[in-house]
């Protein structure tokens, strides 16, 4: 016996009003449907089948970047019952087959085992149920007078009674591979939609011999789907209060938390603190007594401990160590790599930048494709010219390197330890160590000259 996966993703979801496609949407910077496999993906050993429909090739082609997926194509949406049906070869009779949808994006892989472990001989399918107080919309759970799943009915074939249950079903269920192949293979479209209802299996179930088992998720923001922007808000905004009270109880302090954003992982030392309008993005480490200041972006970084980002900063693939000071008006862009003690002042970039301990770019400044000694001074306004409009070329300082302000660095080029750079110079050949270098074009002061008069 082993676990197949089937998933749904085959919808429009025209309510999203959007050319991407729904199970596509971002939920904390990830596609909807993506969160569904990492659930499913953390069963263990479970192969995962997508069933996909609208803008196939699009979520096959956004979905391999991350996973390795079986799809089955459904290319007319005849309902869930016709959607599960299109995956009938992947799976075998001794199989157990889970069903997902593409578009609830935050069940949880505790949730699923437990399903997963009330299918028995006896019990060949379970049903993942919710007790709402508003159900309308969903597929009600009909129980006989000896609480036994007796089956589903969905809202618009609901009699007035029917729709009074408050117990629904979420869509999601486990079921042996040989009933659900026969189950299937029974489905009429006789129903108010016209559609091949999976629900339908549940009868088929009991007509069967055989019981239903249910559970319940710990919370409802796991079985809630996704079918407008409003929605999509909704549980953007759940999913972010729940990362949030993670950070609560690692002992972050967030200046507001309904202000920060966690677009992936972040994992935090002791006394963090992240000021507001801050987002994290793909995986993010701090280290103990980072602090991040208001207004800034961290993606895909490594920040050490004690060190400060202040406001407005930008941090893309970088890796900071210790005691470094960045920003305010910082943007680190990839391959950013900083040792202790580093500053990095307002308005400068950097790119595949070394720069060692110590080692201070405080305003205004481009440092690209460099490796830079530790304790180098670099004043404003410079700028290594790495790109000739075709080709990139490295710039390497040594260690206590001076540049003065304003001065091009013409890549490739190499200043000596302890060299320093006059303010103003265009360097193109190499510096030598312990030495002052310049070009600068000679000062001449023109006496009589006379100032334009308007015509
Ligand atoms: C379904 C259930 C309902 C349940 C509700 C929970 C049925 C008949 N009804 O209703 O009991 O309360 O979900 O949200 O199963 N899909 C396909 N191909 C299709 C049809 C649907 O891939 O032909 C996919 C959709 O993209 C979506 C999922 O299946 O991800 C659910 O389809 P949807 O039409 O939203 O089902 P509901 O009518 O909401
Ligand atoms: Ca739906």
């Amino acid at each position: 016996m082993s676990l197949q996966v089937i998933i749904l993703a085959a919808g429009k979801g025209s309510r999203m009003r959007s050319a991407l496609p729904k199970v596509l949407q971002p939920l904390s910077g990830k596609p909807l449907l993506a969160h569904v496999v990492s659930a499913a993906e953390q069963l263990g050993n479970a192969a995962v089948t997508v069933v996909v429909g609208h803008e196939a090739e699009m979520v096959q082609s956004v979905m391999a970047k991350d996973f390795s997926l079986n799809y089955v194509a459904q290319t007319e949406q005849l309902g869930t019952g016709h959607a599960v049906r299109q995956a009938n070869e992947v799976y075998g009779d001794d199989d157990v087959v889970l069903v997902l949808y593409g578009d609830v994006p935050l069940i949880q892989t505790a949730t699923l085992n437990d399903l997963l472990g009330l299918v028995t001989d006896e019990h060949p399918l379970s049903v993942l149920t919710i007790t709402l107080e508003d159900s309308s919309g969903y597929g009600r759970i009909i129980r006989d007078a000896h609480h036994q799943v007796s089956c589903i009915v969905e809202e618009k074939d609901a009699t007035p009674e029917q729709k009074q249950v408050k117990e629904v079903n979420t869509g999601i269920m486990a079921v042996q591979g040989r009933y659900l192949r026969k189950w299937l293979g029974e489905l009429s479209c006789q129903n108010a939609q016209e559609e091949y209802y999976l629900t339908d299996i549940i009868s088929m179930c009991v007509a069967e011999g055989k019981g239903v088992a249910t559970t319940e998720p710990s919370s409802e923001i796991e079985v809630l789907g996704v079918n407008d922007k409003r929605q999509l808000h909704g549980l953007e905004r759940a999913y972010q209060l729940e990362k949030v009270e993670q950070l609560f109880e690692q002992g972050v302090t967030l200046l507001d938390s309904h202000r920060v954003d966690i677009r992936g992982e972040l994992a935090v030392g002791q006394d963090v603190s992240i000021d507001i309008n801050v987002v994290f993005e793909g995986k993010v480490t701090l280290g103990n007594n980072v602090s991040i200041g208001a207004n800034c972006i961290i993606k895909d970084s490594v920040i050490a401990d004690n060190t400060i980002i202040q406001p407005f900063s930008h941090i893309d693939s970088s890796q900071l160590a210790e005691n470094c000071v960045i920003g305010p008006y910082a943007r680190l862009r990839p391959g950013t790599n900083l040792s202790a003690k580093v500053k990095i002042g307002n308005f400068v970039e950097t790119k595949k930048a070394q720069i060692g301990e110590g080692s201070k770019v405080s305003h205004l400044s481009y440092i690209g494709d460099t490796v830079m000694g530790a304790n180098c001074n670099i004043g404003a306004g410079t700028i290594t010219c790495n790109y000739d409009g075709v080709n990139k070329y490295q710039t390497t300082l040594g260690d206590k390197v001076f540049v003065g302000s304003a001065s091009q660095l013409i890549a490739p080029v190499s200043i000596g330890d302890n060299a320093t750079i006059g303010a103003g110079s265009t360097i193109s050949k190499d510096a030598p160590e312990d030495t002052l270098t310049l070009s600068r074009a000679k000062q001449i002061s023109l006496k009589g000259w006379e100032k334009p008069v308007k015509k």
